[in-house]
C-alpha cells in the first residue's frame, strides 16, 4: 500500500509536494530558507498540523544551516526570530509552537558544544522530528486499527492521511492500517468546504491505497449518520486542551453532535504533539479565521452576489464530552480526559488538588 510523502529533506533544502494543485497536478516547489517556509503554509501548499510543525522545524534548521552566528548568543537571538516568524503563519495547530520550542529547547540543552557542531547536530533534531512522526503515525495505526471492526463503514473529515503529516497519517493512518488487515472496510468522505481538504486530498490518498470509498458533502452527513449508514467517525486533531477539547477542522463539532445522539463512536487520531497542556479547555484556542472569499468563490470563481459578505472559521472546537477516545502514539485514551491524558501522555497522576 503506497504511502503519500508530502516533503522530502534534501541537500539542504525542503521539497513540498504542492497541495493546492492535487489531486490532478503532481507538482513540487523548493523551499531554501525559513521564510519560504512560511509562505508555504501560509498559501496551504502544505498544511495539516503535524506537517505545518515538521516544516516548520526544517525551516528553522534551514536558517541554522546558513547562518553566520559565532557566538551561542547571537544564534539564540536568530531562532527566536525565526521561530515567532514562522508561529505566526497559522495559530490553531499547536505543533507548530512544539516544534519551533523543541528545536530552541534542544539549543538550549546543548549550548556548551561548539558552534559548528550545535549548528549540525540541530539540522538533526529536525530530521528527529520529522522521523518521529512518521513512527508515530505508524503507531497510532496500528493501535487505532483495533477499534474498527470487520466491514466498518467510517466517516472522516478533512485530511488527516499522509498529505497532513510525514507520510502516514493519523486518522487515515487509522484506516490505513484496518485496510491493511483485510477488515474490508469502507470511507464516507465529508468533501470539507470550503477548501475542499476531504474531496481533493483525503480521496486521492484512498484512491491510491485502493481503498473503497465516496465522496459525500458535508450536508449529507447527517443524512448517512441517521439512516445508520455510518459505523464509526475518525478525525485528526489540530490542537486538544488538558480536558480533552479537541480542535479540528471547521465542521468536526457537527459530526461529534451527530454521533453523540445517534449513538456512533467518535474518534480523533493525534500524535502526542497535537497536546497543549498549557490551556486547560478548548475556550483557549485560537482559531484561524481565513479569507471570505474562499467561501464566496470557487477556484476563484465568484458564486454569490458582490454584496454578499461570508465568515470563514477554519476550525471548531469539540468538547470532549463528545469524544468517545483519542488515539494517540501513546496509547488509546477515554474519559477521564483530564486526568487520563495527563497519566498516559505526561506520564504523571494527577496530584490531588487540596
Ligand atoms: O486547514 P488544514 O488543512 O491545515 O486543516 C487540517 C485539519 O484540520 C486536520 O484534520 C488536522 O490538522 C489533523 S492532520 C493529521
Amino acid at each position: 500500500m503506497k504511502e503519500t510523502s508530502p516533503v522530502e529533506w534534501k541537500n539542504n533544502t525542503l521539497k513540498v509536494l504542492d497541495q493546492t494543485l492535487l489531486p490532478h497536478t503532481k507538482k513540487f516547489i523548493i523551499c531554501r530558507n525559513s521564510k519560504e517556509v512560511g509562505k508555504a503554509i501560509v498559501d496551504m501548499k502544505l498544511r495539516g498540523a503535524p506537517l505545518i510543525g515538521i516544516a516548520a522545524a526544517f525551516g528553522m534548521a534551514m536558517d541554522i544551516k546558513k547562518s553566520k552566528a559565532k557566538s551561542y548568543e547571537k544564534l539564540i537571538k536568530e531562532m527566536k526570530a525565526t521561530g515567532e516568524h514562522l508561529q505566526k503563519t497559522r495559530p490553531t495547530a499547536v505543533n507548530l509552537k512544539w516544534a519551533i520550542s523543541r528545536m530552541n529547547a534542544f539549543a538550549a540543552s546543548n549550548k556548551e558544544r561548539r558552534i559548528q557542531s550545535l549548528k549540525e547536530l540541530l539540522v538533526n533534531e529536525a530530521v528527529r522530528i520529522y522521523k518521529e512522526d512518521l513512527e508515530n503515525n505508524k503507531t497510532i495505526g496500528r493501535i487505532g486499527a483495533e477499534l474498527i471492526r470487520p466491514k466498518d463503514r467510517i466517516l472522516t473529515h478533512c485530511n488527516a492521511g499522509g498529505l497532513a503529516t510525514a507520510g502516514y497519517g493519523t486518522a487515515l493512518g487509522v484506516i490505513r492500517a484496518a485496510a491493511a488487515q483485510k477488515k474490508k472496510i469502507s470511507v464516507y468522505v465529508d468533501e470539507t468546504r470550503p477548501y475542499l481538504q476531504g474531496a481533493r486530498l483525503t480521496t486521492f490518498e484512498l484512491a491510491e491505497m485502493g481503498v473503497d470509498h465516496h465522496l459525500i458533502t458535508d450536508n449529507m452527513a447527517g443524512y448517512f449518520i441517521s439512516n445508520k449508514m455510518v459505523d464509526v467517525i475518525i478525525v485528526g486533531a489540530d490542537r486538544i486542551a488538558a480536558n480533552g477539547d479537541t480542535a479540528n477542522k471547521i465542521g468536526t463539532y457537527t459530526l461529534a453532535v451527530l454521533s453523540y445522539i445517534n449513538n456512533i463512536p467518535f474518534y480523533v487520531a493525534a500524535p502526542s504533539s497535537t497536546m497543549d497542556f498549557s490551556i486547560k479547555t478548548g475556550a483557549e484556542i485560537p482559531i484561524e479565521m481565513r479569507s471570505e472569499k474562499e467561501v464566496t468563490e470557487i477556484f476563484g470563481k465568484p458564486i454569490t452576489h458582490k454584496k454578499t459578505k461570508a465568515l470563514h472559521p477554519a476550525f471548531d472546537v469539540t468538547p470532549a464530552r463528545f469524544i468517545s477516545a483519542i488515539i494517540t502514539e501513546k496509547g488509546i485514551i477515554r474519559a477521564p480526559f483530564e486526568a487520563n491524558l495527563d497519566k498516559v501522555i505526561l506520564n504523571r497522576e494527577i496530584v490531588a488538588k487540596l
